[in-house]
């Protein structure tokens, strides 16, 4: 089947979808990013990645590229065009098109939009069943990494690191040995009195979509719960330790390079975590696509 990609104004077959050489997202990474999971064919968690899409845009003084109903009729159709019942769709605000200088243009330009529906959802059961591996790298990013901005060398060369070390992810670590999250998701460690750790929100990680729901459903189902910074050290000291994130969904992890977590097993905190997760997506119903 071949894939529609939504650009500036119009439906294209994936191969005719391009950009302007100028638009700034390519120059200067000026643009910032959702990635919204796609389940049953529904949105995950819709409204929480817009007010977060308008986050972004806000600190970096870019406009909405037009009201939140008329982008999330446009959602809808970018993924019913390419069928997606499992999958991810990419959404991508840009301050637009300028000749190449560094300030803002003078003359407003128009905000450049694009989306793009990709097929296949989270990490394989058996994956998931399994754990995964992790390997820890240096966290070199912005201090503002709040904001989903385009701008992910430092998260491409973590994760190139954790592909060649055979790891699912790259676990960051500040100068200070605290773990900050991970190339593309939040990360977390459980306690042996099974309290959940992990990162406070600040300019200093993503402020997880899945991450607040994971702490929705884990303080609903009783768990005690801290944010605060945990260390490396803490880190493969603990009981378990999981990552969450659109493309992760709940993920253990049981391998921190050549360091096992525990036994090597996906703790039961985890795997509980991961199904009631599960049953949340599993829940969603039309209203998912609300505003609209
Ligand atoms: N990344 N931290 C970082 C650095 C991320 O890039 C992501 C998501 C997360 C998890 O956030 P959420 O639960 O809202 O997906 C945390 C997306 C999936 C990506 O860049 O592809």
């Amino acid at each position: 089947m071949s894939h529609v990609a939504y650009v500036n104004g119009r439906y294209l077959p994936h191969k005719h979808a391009t950009v302007h050489i100028e638009d700034r997202g390519y120059q200067f990474a000026d643009a910032v990013y959702e990635v919204t999971c796609i389940w049953n064919g529904l949105p995950v968690d819709h409204a929480s990645h817009l007010a977060r899409l308008r986050h972004s845009l806000t600190q970096l003084r870019i406009p909405m590229p037009c009201s939140e109903a008329a982008l999330t009729a446009l959602q809808r159709e970018v993924v019913r065009r390419n069928r997606v019942t499992r999958g991810t769709l990419y959404l991508q605000v840009g301050r637009g098109v300028a000749t190449r200088n560094q300030p803002f243009p003078s003359k407003p330009v128009k905000p450049s939009l694009v989306m793009v529906a990709k097929h296949g959802a989270g990490p394989s059961e058996v994956v998931a069943q399994a754990g995964v591996k992790v390997t820890v790298q240096p966290d070199i990013r912005w201090g503002r990494v709040d904001i989903k901005s385009v701008g992910l060398l430092p998260n491409v060369l973590a994760k190139q690191a954790a592909a060649e070390a055979k790891a699912f992810e790259a676990l960051l670590v500040k100068p200070d040995g605290n773990v900050t999250e991970g190339g593309a998701a939040n990360a977390w460690i459980v306690t042996k009195d099974k309290t959940l750790i992990t990162h406070p929100l600040s300019n200093a990680i993503l402020g997880g979509i899945t991450r607040a729901t994971v702490m929705r459903l884990a303080k609903t189902a009783g768990y005690q719960i801290q944010e605060r910074a945990f260390s490396l050290d803490e880190a493969l000291a603990a009981k378990e330790m999981f990552l969450t994130g659109t493309t992760t969904f709940v993920l253990p992890v049981v391998q921190v390079d050549e360091r096992t977590i525990a036994n090597g097993s996906p703790g039961s905190v985890s795997l509980d975590l991961r199904q009631r997760y599960l049953d949340y997506v599993n829940a969603l119903d039309d209203t998912a696509w609300a505003p609209i």
